[in-house]
């Protein structure tokens, strides 16, 4: 791999791998397809599942700190009322009396139509994202509810039950992944902003005492998610800490923190680090008329713990990984997905498909590995062909089996890289790419 920062692609070409390979579809398509609704194929689901695996298994089983939950998607609607977001959740929206075009108040920079230019738009007005049903055989006000529009307040209104049942005190944390849905007036940027989307949130309580500890872990999560990007090799030069200035902030928090990457479209947020107060906590005591206060065995002391939030979008994540991992070389395109992350981990090539002997072996191989690495097989095409291909999916080694296979139980192991070729024998394959690929 090559050390300097790498060139940043453009939209088109992370859209066209994305299709051409089986990573991302537009939702719907023969339809015509559903604007801010995304499909992922069969390599794009294996890449989605390892980023949500490593963020699992950093952030919550690799820790003793914190536990996960999976809570439903549509909520009692007073969540909504409590969290804020009946009242609050909205996009200020303008349109254009001559064009049509509908545009975001605060993303416009004069009084004029970005589209037409002409001075014809219309007061803002509100409109809430949140995305309506019922539940039920009755579709009136009485059984209105809503998608979640964020995972966190699972967590939440689960407080108390989670922090008895799991036998936790603060500090620690509940984390979930799951869909959420924003009727997002102007999705965007291929999945940056979709419609339907999925977030890995963790809510870490932090006790009220002693003073300073709920800005001493929000520290430590924003440290700690900046290098969990790192480590997965995203390169330091394309990722930024923006830290909240006073007025930026919401009433009830201390300080945030976004995660910005430098995508082809401009430097944007892909994680936000938030300090959220008691304010969650307080507004579902408020509404619900239920005690969430945590009970403290020890001291006596009863008391609503502060959050620190760290909030991801499983497919801005992946959509950043993907663009940060691409690289157009003159004679290939690849992508160097840390390993963790690469939809497969192995390729399995017979060097011709019509020599029994060496398919039986090269199939043999591929059996043996599968249980313990995800590995795909390959014999169409030269081997030239089937290099490129897993290149452009991110396949961090391919293993041909030739004739000499046959003599000398040895295959060739190139990697994607560097494309350097080794011989290594049969019996010690498994445990030399276990030692390449490192801890999964
Ligand atoms: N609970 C806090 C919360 O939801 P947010 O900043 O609205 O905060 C957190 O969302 C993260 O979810 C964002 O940083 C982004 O990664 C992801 N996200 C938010 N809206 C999204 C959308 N429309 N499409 C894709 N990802 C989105």
């Amino acid at each position: 791999m090559t050390t300097a920062t790498r060139p940043m692609p453009t939209m088109d070409e992370i859209t066209a791998l994305a299709k051409r390979r089986g990573f991302i579809f537009q939702s719907s398509e023969i339809y015509g397809g559903v604007n801010g609704a995304w499909d992922y194929g069969p390599v794009g689901v294996e890449l989605k599942r390892n980023v949500r695996e490593a963020w699992w298994r950093d952030v919550v089983t690799q820790r003793d700190d914190v536990v996960g939950v999976d809570t439903a998607i549509v909520m009692h609607p007073d969540v909504w009322k409590a969290s804020g977001h009946v009242a609050n959740f909205y996009d200020q929206m303008v349109d254009c009396k001559t064009c049509k075009k509908r545009w975001r108040a605060d993303h416009l920079t004069s009084d004029r139509c970005p589209a037409c230019g002409n001075k014809t738009l219309t007061e803002p007005r509100a409109f809430n994202m949140m995305f309506k049903t019922y539940i039920g055989a009755m579709e009136d006000a009485s059984s209105e509810a809503f998608l979640r529009p964020e995972t966190a307040q699972g967590i939440f209104v689960d407080f108390k039950l989670v922090y008895q049942t799991a036998r936790k005190k603060p500090p620690f944390g509940i984390a979930q992944i799951g869909k959420a849905f924003r009727n997002e007036i102007t999705p965007g940027n291929f999945t940056f902003r979709s419609r339907e989307f999925e977030q890995m949130e963790l809510e870490f309580f932090v006790p009220a005492k002693p003073v300073g500890e709920d800005l001493r872990w929000y520290h430590y999560w924003v440290n700690e998610r900046y290098q969990w990007f790192l480590r997965l090799g995203m390169q330091a030069a394309h990722l930024h800490k923006r830290e909240y200035s006073g007025n930026e902030l919401a009433h009830y928090s201390k300080a945030t923190t976004d995660l910005e990457y430098d995508f082809p479209f401009g430097r944007s947020e892909l994680e936000g680090i938030a300090h959220r107060g008691t304010f969650d906590l307080t507004q579902h005591v408020e509404t619900s008329g239920k005690d969430l206060a945590f009970f403290d065995e020890e001291t006596k002391e009863k008391f609503l713990p502060t959050v620190i939030e760290p909030s991801l979008g499983v497919d801005r994540a992946l959509l950043a990984f993907l663009i940060d991992a691409y690289e157009k070389e003159a004679d290939r395109t690849v992508l160097h997905l840390h390993p963790r992350l690469s939809p497969y981990k192995v390729a399995v090539f017979p060097l011709v498909r019509n020599k029994p002997d060496i398919v039986e072996l090269a199939s043999r191989i591929e059996t043996t590995l599968r249980p313990s690495l995800r590995t795909t097989f390959d014999d169409s095409g030269n081997v030239g062909k089937r290099y490129y291909r897993q290149d452009e999916i991110g396949t961090p080694y391919c293993i041909t089996v030739d004739y000499q296979s046959l003599d000398n139980q040895d295959v060739t192991v190139r990697d994607r890289d560097t494309k350097e070729q080794v011989r290594v024998s049969i019996d010690k394959l498994a445990e030399h790419l276990r030692e390449k690929l490192g801890p999964m």
